[in-house]
Order: C-alpha cells, then sequence, then structure tokens
C-alpha cells in the first residue's frame, strides 16, 4: 500500500515536472541549439558540395525540422509543438519519427537525395577520376570519337575559306564539324567571312560592316585562292545551316560581340536551338557575347575562345567561363595537358586551333584534347581511340 502510495507521489511529481514551466523552457533549448547545429552542419556541407541554393534551404529547413523532433519524439515530446499543429497537450498524436523522416520523400528531397548521393558517391572518386569521368559523359552526348576532327574555315588548305566549296569538301572528306566566321553587313546580315575587310578574300573593296548584302553578294570570293574557284560567293550564315545542318556538326564562330539577337531568331526560325540535337556550337573570343546568346538559347553549345593575348587563362577566368560556356577553346600554342585537364575540372570540352601541319597533332593527342580544328582534316589521322 505504502508503496503504491509513493509510486503514485512519485508519477504525479513526474506529471508536474513534464508540464512545469521548466520543462517547457529546457525543451524550447534544446530545438534552437540542435536547430543552429543542423543549420551550420548544413551550410558547410553546402559550401563543400557547392549544392543550389534551393536545395540547401530545404536541407536545412528539414534539418531544423526533424532533428530536433526525431530526438524530442524519443524523449516524449510531442513534433507538433514544433510544427505548430495542434497543442502538446498529453494525447496529441505524435506520428513515429520513422513514418515522419520519410516524409521528406513528398517534396523535392528526390532530387536533393539523388544530388547527394551522387555527390557522395562522386566524393569517394580521386579528383582526376571525377573529371575524366563527367568529361566522358558530357563528350558522350555527341556522335563523335574524340578528338573531334573541325575543319577550320572549311577544309580552307585546299579550297578557298569560308565558302560553299570549303564546306563540302570538309563534308566529302568526312570531317566532324565545319568551323566557320560570321559577321554583320551594314544591313543586318550574318555573312560568312573572317577578316574585317573583304578586301583579302574578295574581289572587292571595304568593310563588311559598311557594306550591304546587294553589294556582299556579288563579290567573288574564290579567284584569290585559285582560278579553279573563280564565282565562289561569300555565303550568308542562313545558307550554310540550310545547307549543312545535321549533316555536319557546325562550329560558328561569332565575329562581331553584339550580334546575338540576330544569331537568336536566325537559330529559332529554323528549329536549330538545341545545340548537341543539331550539332550546333557557338563561339567567340568575346565572353560577354556568349554570356548573353547562353541566356538568348539555354540549349545552344557555347564555346569561348582564349589565345588573343599570350597570356593563359587564370582560375578565375576559367571558373567565370564555366559558368555559361561548355567549351573553353585554346590557341594550339597554349594547349597542353595540365590546361587541358583544368578546363575539363571545369566540366567543359576543349576544341584547340589550328593545326596546319602533321606534327602538331601527337602532342594533342598526348594532352587529352576534345577536339582539332585544322585547315586540312586529312593531317588528322582517323585511328584515334
Ligand atoms: O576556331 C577558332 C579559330 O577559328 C579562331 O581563330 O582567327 O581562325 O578565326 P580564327
Ligand atoms: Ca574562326
Amino acid at each position: 500500500m505504502m508503496e503504491k502510495t509513493s509510486r503514485k507521489t512519485a508519477k504525479s511529481g513526474e506529471d508536474a515536472l513534464m508540464n512545469s514551466p521548466f520543462r517547457k523552457a529546457l525543451m524550447s533549448a534544446t530545438v534552437i541549439v540542435l536547430t543552429a547545429f543542423a543549420t551550420v552542419a548544413t551550410v558547410r556541407q553546402t559550401a563543400a558540395r557547392s549544392l543550389p541554393a534551393w536545395s540547401a534551404a530545404w536541407t536545412t529547413a528539414s534539418a531544423a525540422y526533424f532533428i530536433p523532433s526525431l530526438f524530442l519524439s524519443s524523449s516524449g515530446f510531442p513534433a507538433s509543438a514544433l510544427s505548430g499543429r495542434g497543442n502538446s497537450s498529453a494525447g496529441a498524436e505524435s506520428p513515429a519519427p520513422r513514418h515522419r523522416l520519410s516524409s521528406i520523400g513528398h517534396l523535392p528531397s528526390a532530387v536533393v537525395e539523388g544530388k547527394s548521393r551522387k555527390a557522395a558517391a562522386s566524393a569517394a572518386l580521386p579528383e582526376a577520376e571525377q573529371t575524366e569521368r563527367s568529361v566522358t559523359e558530357k563528350a558522350a552526348r555527341w556522335p563523335y570519337a574524340r578528338p573531334w576532327i573541325i575543319a577550320h574555315r572549311g577544309v580552307s588548305m585546299r579550297a578557298p575559306e569560308n565558302t560553299l566549296a570549303a564546306f563540302d569538301l570538309a563534308l566529302r572528306e568526312g570531317a566532324d564539324f565545319i568551323e566557320l566566321d560570321v559577321r554583320r553587313s551594314r544591313d543586318g546580315r550574318l555573312v560568312v567571312i573572317h577578316d574585317a575587310t573583304v578586301d583579302r578574300t574578295t574581289d572587292g573593296k571595304g568593310r563588311v560592316a559598311d557594306l550591304s548584302w546587294d553589294v556582299l553578294s556579288r563579290l567573288d570570293a574564290g579567284s584569290w585562292f585559285d582560278s579553279a574557284f573563280v564565282g565562289q560567293p561569300l555565303p550568308l550564315l542562313e545558307e550554310v545551316l540550310d545547307r549543312y545542318a545535321g549533316k555536319i556538326g557546325l562550329l560558328v564562330e561569332l565575329k562581331d560581340p553584339d550580334a546575338e539577337d540576330e544569331l537568336a531568331a536566325l537559330l529559332t526560325a529554323r528549329g536549330l536551338r538545341e545545340g548537341v540535337e543539331n550539332r550546333l556550337i557557338v563561339q567567340s573570343f568575346h565572353p560577354e557575347s556568349m554570356r548573353r546568346l547562353r541566356n538568348l538559347l539555354p540549349q545552344l553549345q557555347i564555346g569561348v575562345l582564349i589565345g588573343q593575348s599570350a597570356r593563359k587563362p587564370s582560375e578565375k577566368d576559367l571558373d567565370r567561363f564555366a559558368q555559361f560556356a561548355d567549351f573553353i577553346n585554346v590557341r594550339l600554342d597554349m594547349a597542353d595537358a595540365r590546361l587541358v585537364e583544368r578546363i575539363h575540372r571545369r566540366g567543359a570540352l576543349t576544341l584547340v586551333w589550328t593545326v596546319r601541319h602533321s606534327v602538331e597533332v601527337g602532342p594533342l593527342l598526348e594532352a587529352g584534347v576534345d577536339g582539332i580544328v585544322t585547315d586540312d582534316p586529312a593531317l588528322v589521322p582517323r585511328e584515334r581511340e
């Protein structure tokens, strides 16, 4: 009897303690401490793994809710007190911790968990292997064996550069891509020509930007190279797209840094907004122009060219370019294994220009470049993988 009475007294003392302001204050303090801990841990993890902001926010919110609730639930504290739903009085249903944890799956956490698993799996790999894997995955989206063979301005060693004759030859010779240069005429047409003036490669004179398409279209862009090519016209970009898109890859270099709107309109009108599907890359020496184009056509493949100065790109340069470029393409004399690795580490591929002698090919293969831009595709051996 005495034992029964003292058990009863102890029980009511326990109840009083559980419902006392002291106990509530203790529980609140626990929640705050655990929430702070979860937030700090998540922010550190985010910085280390560069999770997107929304993902980090969700992970933080999940941790802030579920860790304390799991802990408090196992010590008898109702979860509804944390969520604000219901009240903390006796009898309020507190779902089992297991059930509450599984509810993470109803929200974007499926993606978060997938990413975390992927990140955890890659984190286990050495950095070089991770880099190799991501570059291989990226290159595997394209139907070409690496290094790709890219005919520079067409097969410009044997036909007049940037003409249909040079592009047709590239197609016949089995190049993977044609590289071509684009400038805007006075009346806003996108014309395929390398130099700022027509002087070197046509029978005319003057700046492309000062001449109308009516004048440009009547120039001879073949006879300067060889009499066999007399009468080759300057092509328009739209003609090149209509003639070659889908048959061979196109690496379009936009020479004018402010012609993105015209280019985007042209590609959109032809249903060529998607880069890999249409085997279409647009590149430029002007990174900000390519950033704008990326914003206009997010599905296009974008390249930044490096090599107008002798300076190799800094880590900061590469980080900046990799934010919007799929390719960081470098000048032949800069391309070594170290630079290729630095580009690959940022998830970008690299196409190197311009090979004019067969002895230049070996070192590029050794360095692991993804594509070779050459005046003559015959210089690059086919059996290369
Ligand atoms: O593909 C890059 C290369 O074409 C850049 O140099 O002067 O030949 O246009 P450039
Ligand atoms: Ca070019």
